[in-house]
């Protein structure tokens, strides 16, 4: 075996809950509030490194009220999935790039850096410990473990300044499939009152202001009775970004389909591995600026066939009208064919259910 970057200590709980209740959570999971049995921790100084790596019961921390994350908000994040195959084995999906991600979020937040290995590691063996809690796919075939390492300032400090106390923490959460029947098209409003990111901020990074930062727009995106809010960028408003937690495709009638490039917006791993898989099924990927007319222009002229979202916690979800103050695309009620054929194989090679020759599945136990 290679060698670990963690020494990882597992202290089991003694009040496991029984296999019954696992099971009637399992059965209707729903999202992100049951939590399994047990959590990681691993901590850092400057002196000491990365230290105390250890599997314990799952429970509350206790946080002095000086702890720097709660006032600055110096924090990073993960969002992941575990599947079960049907053969019972385990598996992640790219957790590699998950960590590198990190890497790139701690850097912007000038964290120290949890070496990837360790982070794989980590997930590993929460996973492992937690094992029974990870579902079978279900009905809709797409159940799995939601997986949520993050990343905290823990140094009881008012000073502004990166902590010298860190802590990076795994936990887990099992999760419904994010459509029972079948995808459903989304509406998206348009934000023009708020913006996600700047050029030189965080936009790039997964940190939890981004998402408090969304919030009044997804807020007003309800009260117009959209399901999700898409961000231009905030030097122009001019070109399309991203979702509150997804990224954006269009799929364009002469076979090209084409996402917003890089800089402020998230390097969704969705998105990467649909630029590797689309163009091996045959389609021109491009990644470039996309401006709000060119959306609306080639709704209006066909040139745009389809339009759709994606993220590791709905994969790939299509989005039926984009509404602004003023104004409407037309309604889009089913899902387009590229969709719904992206979507598949993906979803295909998460569950083991198609071949994977990209090497991307990594197996837990
Ligand atoms: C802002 C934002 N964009 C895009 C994504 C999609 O990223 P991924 O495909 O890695 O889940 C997410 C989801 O985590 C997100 O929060």
């Amino acid at each position: 075996m290679q060698d670990m970057p963690l020494d990882i200590s597992i202290t089991r709980s003694d009040h496991l809950r029984s296999d019954a209740e696992v099971s009637e959570i399992l059965a209707n999971p729903g999202f992100g509030t049951h939590f399994t049995d047990h959590m990681f921790t691993v901590e850092w100084t400057p002196e000491s490194g990365w230290y105390d790596a250890r599997v314990t019961p799952y429970g509350p921390l206790t946080l002095d009220p000086a702890t720097a994350v709660l006032h600055y908000a110096q924090e990073t994040f993960e969002g992941m999935k575990a599947y079960r195959h049907e053969d019972g084995s385990i598996w992640t999906f790219r957790p590699e790039e998950n960590a590198a991600r990190m890497t790139r979020s701690s850097r912007r937040l000038a964290f120290p850096v949890l070496e990837p290995d360790a982070f794989v590691q980590a997930v590993d063996a929460l996973v492992e410990v937690d094992q029974r809690w990870v579902p079978e796919p279900g009905e809709a075939g797409e159940k799995s473990l939601y997986v949520r390492p993050f990343m905290i300032a823990t140094e009881t400090f008012l000073g502004v300044r990166p902590a010298q106390h860190v802590t990076f923490m795994v936990i887990a959460s099992p999760a419904g499939a994010y459509f029972t029947k079948g995808p459903v098209p989304i509406t998206l409003w348009l934000s023009t009152d708020y913006t996600r990111a700047g050029r030189g901020g965080m936009g790039a990074a997964k940190t939890g202001g981004n998402y408090a930062s969304s919030l009044v727009a997804q807020q007003e995106a309800t009260a117009h009775g959209c399901d999700q809010v898409v961000f231009l960028d905030g030097q122009e408003l001019r070109y399309v970004e991203e979702l509150g937690g997804m990224n954006m495709y269009f799929v364009h009638a002469d076979g090209r389909i084409v996402t917003p490039q890089l800089g402020t917006i998230l390097e969704g791993i969705t998105r990467g591995s649909i630029i590797e898989l689309a163009g091996k099924m045959g389609y021109q990927v491009q990644e470039q600026k996309i401006s709000i007319d060119r959306w609306r222009d080639g709704i209006a002229s066909g040139e745009i066939t389809e339009v759709f979202a994606c993220g590791t916690a709905a994969v790939v979800t299509p989005v039926g009208s984009l509404k602004w103050d003023g104004g409407q695309t037309p309604e889009v009620t089913e899902a387009g064919e590229v969709t719904m054929a992206i979507r598949r194989a993906l979803v295909d090679i998460q569950y083991g259910r198609a071949d994977d020759t990209f090497g991307w599945m990594h197996r837990i136990c």
